[in-house]
């Protein structure tokens, strides 16, 4: 029994449920394994459909995972997801829109298209879900950002850009949210080795970048989906508003 004043420290999530946008691919799919091991029932998110009910497939064994098709792009198709995906105690907004190009070769399309996904979709879906969890005076969100949302990359203005103002929201709505109970924090990863990454960038354009970092290596999706959770369980009970740099040192070395 909990005397005065503690805390259950666990992993354990049974009867909680997470929503994971983007959970099915690369990071977000590596975090939603951990939540749904850790007991939660999580639902899945991502635009294709096949590649969404394989990934739910193949991560079976986990435990309790969903999958409801959205495009964080498409704000219609985001407030559908707020209704499909029910009341949730968790949200990870993972999702995101990662091309490269330079300032002066930017169109306004691609700009939109990086600012819809990254900010407005995560924006919209906060403010639907986040009611219920102040109603019951507990829950945790987690923003997935970037280092590029800390330190200058060229070739990435618009979607460093907009990890920053998802930096910046995390802080807005840690104050927004904690007196009811919400705590809300970021995760910044350095390179990862996902699909995505490898698809737009190439194996040498992460590999690069890690050269130049402390541990001089990719990180595993893995790594990046452990501080992930970690944040969303009451483990991480006493943190709000704040971001854990799974980098490699990127940030600051
Ligand atoms: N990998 C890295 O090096 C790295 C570093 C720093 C930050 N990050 C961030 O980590 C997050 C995950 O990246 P990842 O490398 O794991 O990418 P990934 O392997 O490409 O997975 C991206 C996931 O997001 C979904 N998605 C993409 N656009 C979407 C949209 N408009 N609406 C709904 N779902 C969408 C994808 O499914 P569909 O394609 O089916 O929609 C997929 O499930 C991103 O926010 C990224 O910016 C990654």
């Amino acid at each position: 029994m909990m005397r005065n004043g503690e805390r259950s420290h666990g992993m354990d999530l049974r009867g909680k449920t997470a929503l994971v946008t983007g959970g099915t691919s690369g990071i977000g799919l590596a975090a939603a394994r951990l939540l749904a091991r850790a007991g939660a029932d999580v639902v899945v998110t991502g635009r294709d459909v096949q590649r969404g009910e394989n990934a739910v497939h193949g991560a079976r064994e986990d435990g309790a995972l969903w999958f409801v098709p959205a495009d964080m792009a498409d704000l219609d198709s985001v407030a559908g997801l707020g209704r499909r995906s029910g009341p949730v105690d968790i949200l990870v907004n993972n999702a995101g829109a990662f091309p490269t190009g330079l300032t002066v070769d930017q169109s306004a399309a691609e700009y939109e298209r990086v600012f819809d996904t990254n900010v407005r979709g995560a924006y919209f879906l906060v403010a639907a879900l986040v009611p219920h969890m102040l109603e019951q005076g507990e829950g945790s969100i987690v923003n997935v950002t970037s280092l590029a949302a800390h330190k200058a990359f060229p070739g990435a203005s618009v979607y460093s850009a907009s990890k920053a103002a998802l930096a910046s929201l995390t802080r807005t709505w840690a104050a927004e949210f904690a007196a009811g109970g919400v705590r809300v924090n970021s995760v910044a990863p350095g390179p990862t080795r996902t699909e995505g990454v490898l698809a737009a960038w190439g194996e040498e354009g992460n590999d690069g970048v890690a050269e130049s970092l402390g541990l001089q290596r990719t990180a595993e999706a893995q790594e990046i989906a452990e501080a992930i959770c970690f944040l969303a369980s009451p483990r991480a009970s006493y943190i709000t508003g704040t971001t854990i740099h799974v980098d490699a040192g990127g940030a600051v070395l």
